[in-house]
């Protein structure tokens, strides 16, 4: 995990909700975890090049993708299920820091590469979302497959 992060985590910044586990099998539960994923929207497919962070600085990062100060997080995730993630700047300064835009990184909130692949596989996932119906009455966003409605 990257430096900083782990301090700062805390099961509030999961993206995973709570399920009860007791008499289902591992597949199951694997499945039932994944069915229940929140998916964030895609503020964009590439990184955000960041100079000059102050080292200790704490900084939000966005996880839901609807931010208007991206990679930062901007309040815009209220009613969606998604918080920011408490990143500390490192002590050890870094000229440049690749922050993840696209809210999909395994690594936040620096990039890792994810964002490359990531159109089809949303494409897909809002094709077969199961809540698809319902995308006309969503407020901000769909978190089960990151469909955002236009405005
Ligand atoms: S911008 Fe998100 S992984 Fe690159």
């Amino acid at each position: 995990m990257a430096e900083g992060v782990q301090e700062l985590l805390s099961p509030e910044n999961s993206a995973t909700l709570d399920t009860e586990s007791k008499g289902r099998s591992k597949e199951d539960h694997a499945e039932e975890e994944e069915e229940q994923k929140m998916w964030p929207a895609v503020n964009r497919y590439g990184p955000s090049n960041i100079r000059d962070l102050k080292p200790g600085r704490k900084m939000k990062w966005c996880t839901c993708g609807l931010t208007k100060k991206a990679p930062w997080c901007d309040g815009s995730h209220k009613r969606t299920g998604f918080h920011s993630l408490k990143w500390r700047v490192p002590e050890k300064p870094q000229s440049v820091y690749q922050i993840c835009n696209c809210c999909y990184t395994k690594s936040p909130p620096f990039c890792d590469g994810t964002h490359t692949n990531l159109p089809l596989i949303l494409e897909e996932r809002q094709k077969n979302c199961p809540k698809k119906d319902g995308h006309p009455e969503c407020e901000k966003l769909c978190n089960s497959c990151g469909w955002v409605p236009d405005f």
